[in-house]
């Protein structure tokens, strides 16, 4: 596996692929990697003929008081387990990379309003403008062909989707499947803040979903209700609760009776760990628009 740190460094290594016609994915990480990030790479040397993982801890996506500076990085584990994972090219840019006038300076994209303005970014006012902001700048530095995101981060993945869209990028988005453990807790480099009991209670969140889709996929009235049932559930457990949130898979938007493709999203906090998951609903003899 190679490895870059800048503009110069990445198009040596990429152009001559390029030049034999190779194709290129991406996958954006922040690194502290795990097996759902390990799942992306995976999924990328299927779509592609050679794979650029990168590591870089945004900071334009972090709010005020957020984890930014604790972030885990861990970066030559990072690195064996993506050789292993079968990564051609690790790239690890620094601050002056993708922000070359420095952040306060640098222009920055804002996310789409109707999907950035909800859920996620109400809890979180700007993360999305900063989210892609960096991928955009992942994207023009790396001109992948493919640009791996897993749906654990569901609002995300639509965000990018409609980033990718409006700029006009050509860069077709591989969505992939949240990687869980035996419990059901989402893989998360946040997980790492978990204590023991914490960690026990963290795999009910899913359950919890999983069981909301289940009320929802038998043809509930009202998903408010669900919401609610789920949220009331949450805080017995003792996580405190962001949002519960029943929405079209599509576009976010409340559900209509005639959608049949919806998800079921969440964030709680767990002590001082702010978790977030969803899982997919299908409401059958619904056959959608
Ligand atoms: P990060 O949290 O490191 O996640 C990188 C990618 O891994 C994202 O696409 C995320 O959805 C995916 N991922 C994380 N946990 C996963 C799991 N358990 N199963 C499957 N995929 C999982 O998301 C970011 O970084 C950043 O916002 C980034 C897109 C890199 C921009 O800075």
């Amino acid at each position: 596996m190679q490895r870059a740190e800048n503009r110069k460094q990445i198009h040596a290594v990429t152009e001559p692929w390029r030049r034999e016609g190779l194709k290129i994915a991406l996958v954006p990480t922040m690194g502290n990697l795990h097996r759902g990030h390990l799942s992306l790479v995976e999924a990328a040397r299927r779509e592609a003929d050679r794979v650029v993982t990168s590591i870089y801890v945004n900071p334009a996506q972090f709010g005020e008081g957020e984890d930014y500076a604790s972030y885990p990085r861990t970066l030559e584990a990072d690195s064996l387990a993506l050789e292993q994972a079968g990564c051609d090219l690790l790239f690890v840019p620094g601050h002056n990379t993708m922000y070359p006038s420095g952040l306060d300076h640098a222009v920055r994209l804002l996310a789409s309003p109707d999907l950035a303005g909800v859920l996620e970014g109400e809890s979180r006012p700007g993360h999305f403008d900063g989210v892609v902001t960096v991928v955009a700048r992942l994207f023009n530095l790396v001109v992948p062909d493919v640009a791996v995101f897993g749906e654990k981060d569901y609002q995300q993945l639509l965000v990018i989707q409609r980033m990718a869209d409006d700029l006009g990028y050509g860069i077709r988005i591989v969505p992939v499947p949240t990687v869980r453990e035996t419990s059901g807790l989402a893989m998360s480099s946040r997980n790492n803040y978990l204590d023991k009991a914490e960690r026990e209670s963290a795999g009910r969140l899913n359950a919890i979903l999983l069981h909301a889709a289940g009320q929802v996929r038998s043809g509930c009235e009202n998903c408010i209700q669900v919401e609610q049932a789920a949220t009331a559930r949450l805080k017995e457990l003792g996580f405190q609760v962001d949002y519960v949130a029943v929405r079209r898979a599509e576009d976010l938007l409340m559900p209509g009776s005639g959608d049949p493709d919806l998800r079921v999203l969440a964030a709680v906090w767990s002590g001082p760990t702010r978790l977030i998951d969803n899982v997919r609903v299908i409401r059958v003899g619904i056959s959608g628009h």
